[in-house]
């Protein structure tokens, strides 16, 4: 049997509840996992001002593979306030740890697949099934920011200003910039990602994310690509959306969309929205995928207050691990976690508060690993 090393990440708050239900499942599929744990979250933002140590990124560089619970994040001025008192005033900046794993080990492809369980209480509509695939280092997340806004920059951006831009005559520190850089081939490759995916997998239609009709710089070489990439693949329809108007669309006629693909900002807001419609957070399981690495992971956050309560949903966590074992070339087993939490979820026995019921986080993990 192939055995693979995987750093487990727990994270804080519910991250580690839903993880420790997911260990009982993977546990009971018997691979041949060893699991490295890595410390990672809002703990060690507070003791050593980062939440994502380095002994931690030189983790990821030698695993095949990792999954990831959850973090806790704060605005930067409330976590500035957290930090021990030695490390107060230094000028150290709260980042997103997985928006830094993203970009630091190039998890372009973000992979978020959005699936009706049949039975699930909380389904918008039975049968639905979407596939959102989101660019994930890119655009907004570029992490370019500013406030205040150096005197370089703001004298470049008003000599560029059209007279009625609101910041043309203002200061500096009257105004804040966050730059959305897309490059061609981060643009292209997603877009592709998206395609081979439809091809592999039969699937009809792959829509393009955008709003280049206001944004065109940028959106608007994010779909010259796209539109050039599909005529690589004549067998899959090809079809646009601006975001505004598919956040309407996909709650209408939520059955037109198939596979979704949108730069980083606009794929991070459809996915939660295709989440909602197959059960909510507790179902968004998502991959980060990069050449070498992939680091899984549910795609709701920490929620803080029901930390150490074994209460949330363990389910997108589950999901998160089956894709994992997708992405190892661990098909069949995959399969069997699919198919065994798709069992429990029909049945209705076994039901967390999200879900109307009254089951623990654990209790669920062991439903599903007792199908296996
Ligand atoms: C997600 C989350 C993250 C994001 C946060 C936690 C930084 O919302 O994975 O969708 O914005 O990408
Ligand atoms: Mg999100």
């Amino acid at each position: 049997m192939k055995s693979y090393k995987i750093a487990w990440l727990p994270g804080d708050g519910v991250g580690i509840d839903v993880m420790e239900a997911t260990r009982i499942v993977l546990d009971a599929a018997k691979l041949n996992l060893e699991y490295i744990h890595g410390d990672i979250g809002w703990e060690f933002w507070c003791k050593e001002g980062d939440a994502l140590p380095q002994r931690t990124v030189e983790l990821l560089g030698r695993v095949d593979a990792a999954l990831f619970g959850a973090i806790t994040s704060k605005p930067v001025k409330a976590a500035e306030a957290e930090l021990v008192p030695e490390l107060k005033g230094k000028g150290l900046t709260y980042r997103s740890p997985i928006v830094r794993m993203r970009q630091q080990f190039d998890l372009y492809n973000c992979l978020r697949p959005c699936k009706a369980y049949p039975g699930n209480p909380l389904n918008y509509k039975e049968g639905l099934d979407l596939v959102v695939f989101r660019e994930n280092t890119e655009d907004l997340y570029a992490g370019v920011e500013f406030n205040p806004v150096p005197k370089e920059l703001a004298s470049v951006l008003t000599s560029l200003a059209k007279p009625f831009a609101p910041f043309a005559k203002l200061e500096g520190n009257q105004y804040a910039v966050s730059c959305k850089i897309n490059t061609r081939k981060g643009s292209e490759r997603i877009v592709r990602a998206a395609f081979d995916f439809a091809r592999k997998f039969g699937r009809k239609k792959v829509t393009i994310v955008h709003k280049a009709n206001v944004v065109r710089a940028t959106d608007g070489l994010f779909l010259e690509l796209a539109r050039e990439v599909a005529k690589g693949y004549p067998e899959v329809t090809f079809d646009e959306a601006n975001v505004d108007a598919i956040m309407m669309w996909l709650l209408k006629n939520p059955f037109n969309y198939d596979v979704l693909v949108a730069p980083n900002l606009y794929g991070d807001i459809v996915s939660d929205l295709c989440a909602q419609m197959v059960g909510g957070l507790g179902f968004g399981c998502s991959g980060n995928i990069g050449e070498k690495l992939a680091v899984f992971e549910p795609t709701h956050g920490s929620a803080p207050k029901y930390a150490g309560q074994y209460k949330v949903n363990p389910i997108a966590t589950i999901l998160a691990a089956k894709m994992m074992l997708d992405w190892l070339g661990e098909t069949a087993t995959a399969a069997k976690i699919e198919a065994a939490t798709a069992a429990v979820i029909k049945e209705g026995k076994v039901r967390t508060y999200d879900m109307g019921g009254t089951s623990t986080t654990l209790e669920m993990g062991k439903a599903i690993a007792a199908k296996l």
